[in-house]
């Protein structure tokens, strides 16, 4: 018998009937109508469109447009190999023809990485110096971009900035303050907004395009009740017109492309745009914003710490769990206990998204289940509980471009023997895969014991002739 061991996970998860506090926003529910998802499946049938033509006239350009209009963008270009292609393609675009240079804050996810090593691109890093909080989050001002820009001289100066907002622990940056420095500098901002796609329909819009990014990307899929691996390309109407044209977007997007865009995912984009122009949505997402801010309130009072400020994202739900001596892995591990899963927990914070498509019951068995965990907690010996020790990513010395060290020959190597030799492939923990040591850099004291605090206990280094 053939086994089918994707489709059995998925069918066992299913029947589980689990709360979901992690991607894709629908949340198992929230998706046109029901019946056989695989009856949409199709390929480029007559009349289907092909994803990276040019044509003005076929249903996918025609669904992009009502997108574009949605998000207020000068042009809106559909991925289905999520913000990862997104992200490719910006860059691509922002370094066609020019030095191939970026400038960009250091809390970037892998797929930038593998984009920089892929078209050959240098990157000068910004570490801000509020950065000590997480491996996930890089609080970059506008006056600490000002300054790094200042610094070059101005045939010397980057082709783009690249910032990540919001972060995986949904920290939100200054866009407006950061894209007004570089219009000064005449400077495109990208942002990867993986997170973010669903800030467009705020009754306070915080999209980085409505904050004045020039290029952006959004994973559909992460916060949307949209098919995982769909996402979008936004290019602003204030951007430069030689990235406003869809022919030069969508022939930079199929250099990295596969031939056979998943017309699933396609059809979930489209009828998401059905679902935003629905007053019904933006309204149940407003609803949601505000029961998330009671929900973090209960939360607190049950003894938890919660990430909260004026610049955090309404949707995300970040338990600390320093204070409480324990792990937020440990608190992960407990909320599955009680058939609750979450985005992604590390040593001292668990992540939970939350969407529109999510309800009461969710919120009520979260609520439960903290309660639980927090008597238990309390009632566990302190010597059993976790410290944590604070170390975070710091500068490392650069050796190689990202591309050479990459593309080089390497092996994998115990990290304690690594100090001194250059990373080969970049190191991260999935999720949130935000590299702490990039190809090219040394190992050094900070990063190994960086690594080892993530229990990453081989490294792949460049391997000397
Ligand atoms: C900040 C960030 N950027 C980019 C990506 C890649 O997005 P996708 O999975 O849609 O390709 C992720 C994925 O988790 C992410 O967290």
């Amino acid at each position: 018998m053939m086994k089918t061991p994707i489709y059995d996970f998925l069918t066992e998860y299913k029947n589980k009937n689990s709360t979901r506090f992690h991607m894709p926003g629908h949340k198992g529910r929230g998706l046109g109508e029901s019946g056989s998802i695989a009856a949409f499946d199709i390929t480029e049938i007559t009349g289907a469109d092909f994803l990276f033509s040019a044509s003005d006239k076929g249903i996918i350009s025609e669904s992009e447009k009502v997108a574009s209009q949605l998000f207020n963008s000068a042009l809106t270009v559909y991925s289905t190999e999520g913000s990862t292609l997104a992200i490719k393609t910006m860059l691509f675009l922002a370094v066609k023809g020019k030095k191939h240079k970026i400038l960009a804050a250091r809390n970037v996810h892998k797929s930038f990485i593998n984009a920089c090593a892929l078209i050959d691109i240098n990157v000068d890093w910004l570490y801000p110096e509020e950065t000590l909080t997480s491996v996930c989050t890089m609080r970059l001002s506008a006056s600490e971009l000002e300054k790094a820009l200042t610094s070059y001289k101005k045939d010397k100066l980057p082709d783009a900035v690249y910032i990540t907002t919001p972060d995986y622990l949904g920290n939100m940056l200054d866009v407006k303050g950061l894209s007004d420095v570089c219009r000064k500098y005449d400077i495109p901002l990208l942002v990867d907004n993986a997170h973010g796609a669903y800030l467009n329909f705020l009754k306070n819009n915080m999209h980085p395009l409505a904050l004045g990014a020039d290029m952006c990307c959004d994973s559909a899929h992460k916060t949307l009740p949209c098919l995982t691996g769909g996402a979008y390309l936004h290019i602003s109407y204030k951007a430069k017109d030689e990235f406003k044209i869809r022919a030069n977007v969508k022939e930079a997007m199929q250099i990295f492309a596969t031939t056979s865009p998943s017309y699933l995912i396609l059809g979930s984009l489209d009828l998401c745009n059905k679902i935003f122009s629905n007053k019904e949505y933006i309204n149940r997402l407003d609803k949601t914003c505000k029961r998330v801010k009671q929900l973090k309130s209960a939360i607190k009072s049950i003894g938890f710490d919660v990430i909260e400020s004026r610049n955090t994202e309404p949707l995300k739900l970040v338990l600390l769990t320093g204070r409480l001596c324990t792990s937020g892995k440990e608190i992960l591990r407990a909320l599955e206990k009680h058939n609750i899963y979450c985005e992604y927990a590390d040593i001292s914070a668990v992540v939970l998204m939350i969407s529109p498509d999510n309800n009461e019951d969710d919120f009520n068995a979260l609520l439960c289940a903290l309660n639980d965990i927090k008597e238990t907690i309390t009632n566990t010996p302190v010597s059993e509980r976790i410290e944590d020790e604070n170390i975070y990513i710091q500068a490392a010395e650069k050796k190689m471009s990202i591309r050479d060290a990459l593309f080089s020959k390497s092996e994998s190597i115990p990290i304690d023997n690594a100090m001194g030799k250059i990373c080969a492939s970049p190191v991260s923990i999935c999720p949130p895969c935000i590299p702490m040591v990039i190809s090219g850099e040394v190992f050094d004291g900070n990063n190994i014991k960086l690594l080892k605090k993530y229990s990453i206990f081989s490294v792949d280094v460049v391997q000397y002739p």
